[in-house]
């Protein structure tokens, strides 16, 4: 097992009919920045409860945060934090929403000019503005880690940021939620959730036998409730689970000790930026291709995890190892997600160049658990995902 530290500050608050509890978690004196997405907490009665938790409280709303959080919008919002005398941010969404306050919270106390410098410069944040969360989409782990990622539509950028800064405060997990979450979005979480767990387990073995068994329960419990979900998404119990691996998979707990990979998101960030494919999808269109790629650093997991995971006890750790690609494809389009980037677009011919190139240019050397993948080999690992 590798050395490691391990802090992780995010208060949780579990459970039916949790969000009342923002009114404790908020200083009584704040200023607080309600931040929301495109609406849908309108309709399905999240922002009603969120108000009425609020009553009391100073609060003025910014809603309209898209999808893949988009800096101009974004740029709106701190604009408004600074007008009014913002001392409080209050995220209530997915990934999304979350990542854009974890961004405004670093902005608001940013010292330099521009703040996309905080992306482009990779800017560590070690104090920003306080903010909690209201989380409505299980997917992205957000509401428990300290990074984001935040996108430019008009350079089709899109860049991660962090620091020890933008951990939330605390963070509401009510499962009730998940009733309103659109099909769509249910593949999307458990497909991002999936993927957060392999980018930190498939790799080369590290004598973390504990860290192996959360991950791999976290991904068993993920293919056990992924039917009940998708059938039933008012099924409590599947849900609070759902919800729970979600958040499991990227606060930061599995990776302690163990080498990660995290070139799948690298990638996947970069067919986000340039097609609008859902973040999840771009991951289930570069696992496959990648693992194959990598296959002689990754069997020996990737056989561990076939045997673990999918049961697969016959044959050679080779031919584990290839069944499991397979299965982890087939788990995939079980949820209705696509593995292939031409079943997402017409339009992918030069997709591997130009992802080679951008990660030249910016100097991304040495990616991968051993620090060994060059633009080159990711332009054969998007090759293989066409
Ligand atoms: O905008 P609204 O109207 O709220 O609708 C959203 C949005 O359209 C909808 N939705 C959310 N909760 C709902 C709901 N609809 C009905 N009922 C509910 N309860 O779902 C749509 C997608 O929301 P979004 O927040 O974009 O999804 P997700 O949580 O998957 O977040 C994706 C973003 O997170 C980033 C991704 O790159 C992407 O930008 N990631 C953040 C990470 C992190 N901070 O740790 C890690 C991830 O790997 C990922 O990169
Ligand atoms: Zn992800």
């Amino acid at each position: 097992m590798l050395n490691f530290e391990f802090k992780n500050p995010v208060k949780i608050i579990f459970g039916k009919g949790q969000i009342v509890k923002i009114a404790q978690e908020i200083p009584a004196n704040a200023k607080v920045l309600l931040l929301y997405g495109g609406g849908s907490i309108r309709s399905n009665g999240i922002y009603d409860q969120v108000i009425s938790a609020l009553a009391g409280f100073d609060v003025i709303e910014f809603g309209g945060i898209p999808a893949n959080p988009e800096y101009e919008v974004l740029i709106e919002a701190l604009n408004v934090i600074k007008k009014e005398n913002i001392t409080y941010l209050l995220a209530v969404g997915g990934g999304s929403v979350i990542d854009g306050t974890k961004f405004l919270s670093a902005a608001a106390l940013y010292q330099g000019d521009e703040p996309w410098d905080i992306l482009k410069n990779k800017i560590r944040t070690d104090k920003g503005m306080p903010f909690g969360t209201v989380l409505t989409l299980p997917a992205t782990g957000s509401e428990m880690n300290s990074g984001a990622v935040i996108t430019r539509a008009s350079t089709q950028e899109k860049f991660g940021m962090g620091g020890p800064g933008l951990f939330p405060e605390f963070s509401i997990l009510d499962p009730l939620v998940v009733k309103s979450v659109p099909q769509r979005q249910l593949a999307n979480g458990i497909t991002d959730a999936f993927t957060h767990v392999l980018e930190q387990y498939m790799t080369y073995p590290a004598q973390a036998f504990l860290q192996d068994r959360f991950a791999e329960g976290i991904m068993q419990t993920l293919i056990e409730i992924a039917p009940r979900i998708q059938k039933d998404p008012a099924d409590y119990e599947a849900a609070a689970n759902f919800m729970w691996c979600c958040t499991m998979a990227l606060n930061g707990l599995i990776q302690k000790g163990v080498p990660t990979d995290w070139s799948v998101h690298a990638i996947g960030h970069e067919l986000t930026a340039l097609f609008g494919i859902d973040h999840a999808r771009t991951l289930a269109i570069i696992v496959p291709g990648h693992y194959r790629y990598n296959f002689e650093h990754k069997k020996e997991k990737l056989a561990q995890y076939a045997e673990r995971i999918w049961n697969i006890q016959e044959g050679t750790a080779d031919e584990k190892a290839e069944l499991a690609i397979v299965k982890t494809e087939s788990f995939f389009h079980s949820l209705g997600i696509d593995t292939k980037l031409s079943e997402y677009t017409g339009d992918y011919q030069g997709t591997a160049e130009k992802i080679a190139k951008r990660f030249t240019e910016r100097g991304w050397m040495g990616l991968g658990e051993r620090k060994s993948l060059n633009p080159d080999d990711v332009r054969k690992i998007v090759e293989l995902s066409y």
